[in-house]
């Protein structure tokens, strides 16, 4: 099937009664038919209610009228429309048209849902750690947020670049490459390391010992501040010794992605340092436009819109008064790159609410340029912090950061436990895979369900659960479906449309035909965890049906069509979970 989709019943029906507000009443065409899925019938439409008082006159009679032209049009789309309270319709469709929705999606590999995005240019920055520093739990969440974003508006048909904006340059980089060369015996390269200590994690420790040398030996200090000069005036061994501990950090990065399942790759690297050819251009831009102005010395951008708490406007940083330059710097360069070279109709930048104020700067400084068009679309997306058990930010119990890497360690052995009890005889290799799965699945989906912009608390006994709103009940619900179609043996999957619906059938089918709706919403919103919610309701749909429908027993022609349902929901939670970038496996 094409681009286009499946309509959704709730598009048509909305497509039904705009239609009969058209005909009924001409002066108020194109007006929102409000319909939504209701619990009285199939869809409610509140169209009379809203429409009645711009029309002066009663909703009850409006709604009659609508209910009128609705009957004489009907077609075969709606079976009934009933008039209830002030003027309500409740709307039900008849169990042919639910059929053909769940046949059509099965058909189609995208399950119904259009190229909405429609090859729309959009970069998301996400990840970004700090070279030569251990990735921690602050990196969890731009990471994962910003590959279910990168994964979603790919699959609604965005043209997607995703950009690793690595920490990667900075007067820090001086003392460490000092460091490192007055002590040629640390080992630090990957391959000097044995498998349970990283790059990153040797040279971060590297990192401390030379920061404590720099503040204790004066001297040491002197010959760190030398090198940050060699470093940023491009002497070739400074940077053939900066360019191995980035190819190291990142060596050390990927291994982590890999472990998460994201989709970042080495092609997705660019870190600060890239920009720095542009810096020049930029600032001189932005001062013959006489957006950037002189403050002391230092070069500033002060803003038209945003105010300290001295009342004074907030500046951005474009040169420091040694010359140096800083984050904002580089930022202003990087959005100018992004818009003039990579050609983003979108930008999205997914870093914790901290950063809000910094992004609200760039992007009116980017305005002030004429960079920023009203015809692109600049978004910071902002994300909470993870809280321990504490309620603080989360931390290890010495008070310390928590190493990512530990973090979903811990993650897969609770994970294991909990599968190894629910299914003792799996092959120990079996249970190592879906122990992985689950254990990263469950860290991925606890943080994408909740609100992005809320703290959360970090509970690994509660994220790996299998009852509640988890990643593992999901997942089993999935395998569950699975094992009942290997049961079933091959079936064909053609539906009876003629087979009437049993209730949960109803449900079922119903909360399917939400997905493209659901997926759409999560594009345009950014809110990864609007499709978590959606798939746990299939997920509980599928339990009450499977609970009220036998299956397996069933007679044909009511056996095919409840397969099918199987099949259709098994397909929906594993797309819907591959869009949160979490494994469906086929058992658990
Ligand atoms: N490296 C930064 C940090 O660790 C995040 C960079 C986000 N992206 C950007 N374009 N500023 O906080």
């Amino acid at each position: 099937m094409s681009d286009s989709g499946v309509l959704p019943l709730l598009g048509q029906v909305s497509a039904a009664v705009a239609e009969a507000i058209n005909r009924t009443r001409p002066e108020m065409a194109g007006v929102d038919p409000v319909v939504r899925r209701s619990t009285h019938a199939d869809f409610q439409s509140n169209a009379a209610l809203a429409l009645a008082k711009r029309l002066n006159m009663s909703s009850r009679v409006l709604g009659a009228e609508l209910i009128e032209a609705l009957d004489s049009d009907a077609d075969r789309l709606l079976e009934s429309v009933e008039l209830a309270g002030p003027g309500f319709l409740n709307i039900t469709v008849p169990d042919h048209s639910v059929w053909q929705q769940v046949s059509a999606r099965l058909a189609d590999d995208r399950l119904g849902v259009p190229a909405s995005e429609d090859g729309r240019r959009t970069v998301i920055d996400y990840s970004a750690p700090n070279i030569a520093k251990e990735m921690h739990v602050g990196h969890l969440r731009t990471t994962i947020i910003g590959d279910s974003l990168a994964r979603v508006l790919g699959f609604l048909g965005a043209d997607v670049t995703r950009q690793n904006h690595l920490g990667d340059w900075g007067t820090q980089f001086g003392m460490l490459i000092q460091y490192i060369d007055e002590h040629p015996d640390a080992r630090w390269r990957h391959d000097d390391l044995t498998v349970d200590t990283s790059a990153v994690s040797a040279l971060d420790t590297l990192y401390k010992a030379a920061r404590a040398a720099f503040d204790a030996d004066a001297e040491f200090a002197d010959r760190s501040r030398t090198r940050v000069v060699a470093l940023q005036s491009g002497d070739p061994a400074t940077l053939a010794r900066w360019s191995e501990i980035v190819t190291e950090s990142e060596k050390a990065f990927g291994e982590i992605y890999n472990r998460l399942g994201v989709l970042l790759t080495s092609d997705d690297y660019v870190g600060e340092s890239f920009y720095n050819p542009m810096l020049a251009d930029t600032i001189k831009e932005l001062v013959d436009k006489g957006i950037a102005v002189d403050s002391d010395g230092a070069l500033v951008i002060f803003s038209e819109e945003v105010t300290g708490p001295d009342d004074k406007p907030v500046p951005l940083m474009v040169r420091k008064r040694d010359g140096g330059y800083g984050y904002d710097t580089t930022d202003l360069a990087t959005i100018r790159y992004r818009i003039t070279s990579l050609d983003a109709d979108r930008l999205l930048y997914v870093t914790d609410s901290r950063q809000a104020l910094h992004f609200r700067l760039i992007f009116e400084a980017a305005r002030r340029a004429g960079w920023l068009t009203d015809a692109i679309d600049a978004e910071h997306i902002a994300y909470g912090t993870v809280l321990g058990p504490d309620g603080r930010p989360f931390k290890t119990r010495a008070g310390g950061t928590v190493r990512l890497m530990d973090l979903l360690n811990d993650a897969v052995s609770t994970a294991r436990a909990i599968v190894a009890e629910k299914n003792p005889d799996l092959p120990p290799a079996d249970l190592d895979k879906i122990a992985e799965q689950s254990g990263i699945g469950a860290v991925k989906y606890a943080d994408l369900s909740t609100s992005r912009v809320k703290d959360y608390t970090f509970d690994l006994d509660r994220m790996v659960a299998f009852n509640g709103n988890t990643g593992v009940y999901l997942q089993y619900a999935h395998a569950r479906i699975k094992s009942i179609l290997r049961k079933a043996g091959g079936h064909t999957t053609i539906v009876d449309a003629n087979i009437p619906l049993e209730p949960a059938e109803r449900a079922l089918a119903m909360e399917l035909d939400d997905y493209a709706t659901t997926v759409a919403e999560v594009g345009a919103t950014l809110e990864p965890h609007r499709l978590c919610g959606y798939l746990y309701d299939l997920a509980r749909d599928f339990t009450s049906f499977y609970d009220n429908c036998p299956v397996l027993a069933a007679d044909e022609p009511i056996r095919g069509n409840r397969l099918a349902l199987c099949q259709l929901t098994a397909r929906t939670l594993e797309h819907g979970l591959s869009l949160l970038g979490i494994a469906a496996p086929e058992r658990m």
